[in-house]
């Protein structure tokens, strides 16, 4: 039999398939360029950029410590006048270490320029208690440096910024920040309390012969300061047997509610003692550890410490900020809900939150001044 080829519909039919070939490939070309394109760079404001922490914190934030391998950034870097040349220094040397994800570095002495725009702000810049000083004195200089900050960072920072304070009196310098930048979310506002938690991991750690990262959920309750309560009740170990308790595999309560506690409580004095200059390396890694976090979200399962605005959970005075708890997600910390307290954990978060509220009254005492 002969079979008609209508070579007119033949042809249609492969412009179709070849069409819809084509428009395949471009789209899918179109998904990975997508993939590849480099994101916009998020602008990191560090204060205090020229001082022990800052020089060691510039170039992790630089590498893709704190915000991602593919994340670009530009430094604002600020400090004070007698600062300013060791400033330009840090900056030099940023630029001469070539790092492909640092878009752009600012070094300045004005607070407007430094905040302008800025993603992160990392307030690392403070006050420090010099020899005889009195613990008012101080408070009263750290009170006004973060009064005129907040308003800084409330004009001029990005209308999401998300802030981190890291200068002691770190979580009393925040709720002045707080308390002066209405327009800045409180969930915005936070201090570091990341050292001590991942201090209290390293503890742990060393006691059980594990590796650092199989341990997690160990708890900071309260102040940046050794009236902090390091909490180990809810911390676990990943082990071959699974998830097994701290508490149990070190069976030593009387080490973990004595020892541990004001070993990693004073752990900064003991590093001041051994290093005549108090942690800065730490202290980076810590603030990194933080931001990263709070922006990429914690690991399923695991929480971490933050020194956040308390919504009165735990039975903590709202509006302190209190370091607790908290998972992160989205960009956004949410306080782990629902913990069992026991008496003893009661006892030592009341006290660190009454350090706080002391602190707090100590502040307003200084701003009406
Ligand atoms: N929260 C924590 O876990 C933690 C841990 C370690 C240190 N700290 C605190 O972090 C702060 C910095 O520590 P460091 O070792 O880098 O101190 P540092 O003295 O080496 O550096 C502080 C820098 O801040 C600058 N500075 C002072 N006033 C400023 C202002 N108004 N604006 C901008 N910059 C200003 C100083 O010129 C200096 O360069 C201290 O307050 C320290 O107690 C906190």
């Amino acid at each position: 039999m002969y079979l008609e080829i209508d070579y007119y519909v033949l042809l249609q039919k492969f412009l179709v398939v070849f069409v819809c070939f084509a428009l395949l490939w471009k789209i899918i070309r179109y998904l990975l360029n997508l993939l590849n394109m480099e994101k916009d760079p998020v602008i990191v404001l560090v204060t205090g950029a020229a001082g022990q922490i800052g020089y060691a914190l510039a170039p992790m934030i630089a590498r893709g410590v704190m915000l991602g391998p593919d994340q670009p950034v530009i430094l604002h870097m600020l400090d004070i006048e007698p600062s300013k040349e060791a400033l330009e220094g840090v900056k030099m040397e940023l630029i001469d270490a070539a790092f492909p994800l640092l878009k752009g570095v600012v070094a300045t002495t004005d607070v407007v320029e430094a905040c302008t725009g800025a993603d992160i702000a990392v307030m690392v810049g403070g006050f420090r208690r010099k020899e005889g000083m009195e613990r008012k004195n101080v408070m009263s200089k750290n009170v006004s440096i973060y009064k005129a900050q907040a308003s800084a960072l409330e004009e001029h920072a990005a209308a999401n910024c998300k802030v981190l304070v890291v200068a002691n009196p770190a979580n009393t310098n925040a709720l002045v920040l707080k308390e002066f930048a209405p327009s800045i979310p409180e969930k915005n506002i936070t201090c570091l309390t990341r050292l001590d938690h991942n201090r209290a991991l390293g503890q742990i750690s060393e006691k059980l012969g594990v590796q650092v990262n199989d341990v997690k959920n160990v708890i900071i309750w309260g102040n940046h300061s050794s009236t902090q309560y390091p909490d180990v009740s809810h911390a676990t170990v990943t082990t071959n047997s699974g998830e097994m308790s701290v508490s149990k595999l070190i069976s030593n309560d009387q080490w973990l509610k004595t020892q541990f506690i004001t070993t990693v409580q004073q752990r900064g004095a003991a590093i001041i003692k051994v290093r005549k200059l108090s942690s800065a390396l730490s202290a980076a890694s810590a603030a990194c550890d933080h931001i990263r976090d709070w922006v990429l979200g914690t690991p399923q399962g695991t929480w971490t410490s933050m020194g956040v605005c308390s919504d009165g959970s735990y039975g903590i005075p709202a509006g302190l900020i209190y370091s607790f708890p908290v998972t992160c997600a989205k960009g956004e910390w949410s306080i782990v809900p629902g913990l069992k307290i026991d008496e003893f954990s009661r006892t030592k978060m009341d006290a660190t939150a009454n350090e706080l509220m002391e602190e707090k009254s100590l502040a307003y005492s200084c701003l009406e001044e």
